[in-house]
């Protein structure tokens, strides 16, 4: 009797790990592991190439697509690096990242686009809160000096793109959210208000105009440069003006996060938990939480999935779920977990030696310019890695 009662707890105890599967520890620490070895082979693929950066593979051929500083995406993998130092202490991750972060450093003196949040903060932001090194500050002060001659002070906001004039006065794109980053840091380092306030403009006008009911966004508004007003709201990226791109949407969700931490002002929490809401409670979502390349895209479910915007949300829920209610918090934990779940799986996560040495499968960059459909993209990693790490500090706390 006593040993078939036991034999009865060992099966209930087996089946319920089962039933429960893989520990998020254990999920987080094969990613990291993974990621590690991705990563050093890429790092090896480019060492001698001294002004390249990965960008994705050509889908064609699987080669490995690069490309130097100047493209928005140059800061991702040198933030990679930074980030699989910080959760390995691996001292040959620091020198890489140190290398391919020196790769970027012209761009502090970039004015003729916004993405010099994207590319100097990722990069030499990480280097600088890891390792206090005085020079990194430098490049991160003029780099915000540069993104700060795109701002309008009539409008209130920063120009995101100069191209195509005759269709856009003053374009800003909902991306931009995230580049302010970039210069609440330094606001705080150079005691320069100006960056905060213009910071907190950019991000209250955005509200204003990009932001739709149901917290669903425009992609690019374009501001008439004699009144001020948007005179043209559209996507560039999505499924169509009115539609749901996904990695826009997360890009708020993000920048609001962001926003909130930096500022503690009431307004852009209140921003997130709406966005969230929105992205979470969606029926286009799937079952596994990776979002379709946008959420109204005309052939779900047969439509590209994109594991950047996954990753990304992922991340921000992490950081937002530290900000709310409990039962807030659980909601957003949960979804991040499944998220990081999927992400893990061997549908996303690459396995070694494949994908370019990419971590992550499956990502879009624009499917309407058929670009970058169903690929590796260097953010996608960048925010895998940010979404591990935040879990493992702020959830798993080791
Ligand atoms: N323009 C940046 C992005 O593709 O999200």
């Amino acid at each position: 009797m006593k040993a078939f009662f036991i034999a009865l707890c060992m099966s209930f105890i087996g089946f319920s790990s089962m039933a429960k599967g893989e520990s998020m520890k254990d999920v987080i620490n094969r990613s990291i592991d993974q990621a590690v070895v991705q990563s050093k082979a890429m790092v090896n693929a480019l060492s001698s190439q001294k002004d390249r950066l990965p960008k994705s593979i050509n889908p064609q051929t699987g080669e490995l697509v690069t490309s130097d500083s100047r493209w928005w995406c140059s800061g991702f993998f040198p933030g990679t690096l930074w980030y699989l130092y910080e959760l390995s202490n691996d001292e040959q991750l620091r020198e890489a990242a140190e290398e391919f972060t020196a790769r970027v450093e012209r761009e502090k003196f970039t004015t003729n686009n916004h993405d010099v949040g994207f590319m100097l903060y990722c990069s030499f932001g990480n280097g600088l809160r890891l390792t206090q090194n005085k020079a990194y500050e430098e490049v991160l002060l003029t780099g915000s000096k540069s993104l700060s001659t795109r701002y309008n002070p009539e409008i209130g906001l920063i120009k995101s793109w100069d191209s195509n004039p005759a269709k856009w006065q003053f374009p800003v794109i909902i991306d931009n959210m995230m580049n302010l980053e970039l210069l609440l840091w330094a606001s705080k380092y150079s005691g320069d208000s100006t960056f905060y306030k213009l910071s907190v403009s950019h991000a209250d006008k955005t509200i204003e105009h990009h932001y739709r009911p149901d917290y669903s966004c425009y992609h690019v508004v374009s501001y008439d440069t004699i009144t001020g007003e948007p005179h043209v709201k559209q996507t560039h990226q999505g499924a169509s003006d009115e539609s749901i791109w996904s990695r826009g949407q997360v890009w708020g969700l993000y920048g609001y996060s962001m926003m909130y931490r930096e500022t503690g002002l009431e307004r852009y929490l209140i921003m997130a938990k709406n966005i969230a809401a929105l992205l979470i409670h969606h029926p286009n979502l799937p079952e596994d939480k990776i979002p379709y390349w946008d959420y109204l895209a005309s052939e779900i479910p047969d439509e590209p999935r994109d594991a950047s915007a996954g990753a990304l949300m992922a991340s921000a829920l992490i950081e937002l779920s530290g900000y709310v209610d409990k039962k807030l918090k659980k909601e957003y934990l949960s979804i991040a977990e499944q998220q990081l779940r999927t992400l893990a799986s061997p549908e996303y996560l690459a396995k070694e030696g494949t994908n370019g040495n990419f971590v992550l499968k499956h990502s879009v960059g624009s499917k309407p310019h058929n670009s970058e459909v169903d690929v590796p993209l260097t953010y996608a990693d960048y925010y895998f890695m940010e979404a591990l790490l935040r879990y493992k500090k702020n959830v798993l706390k080791n």
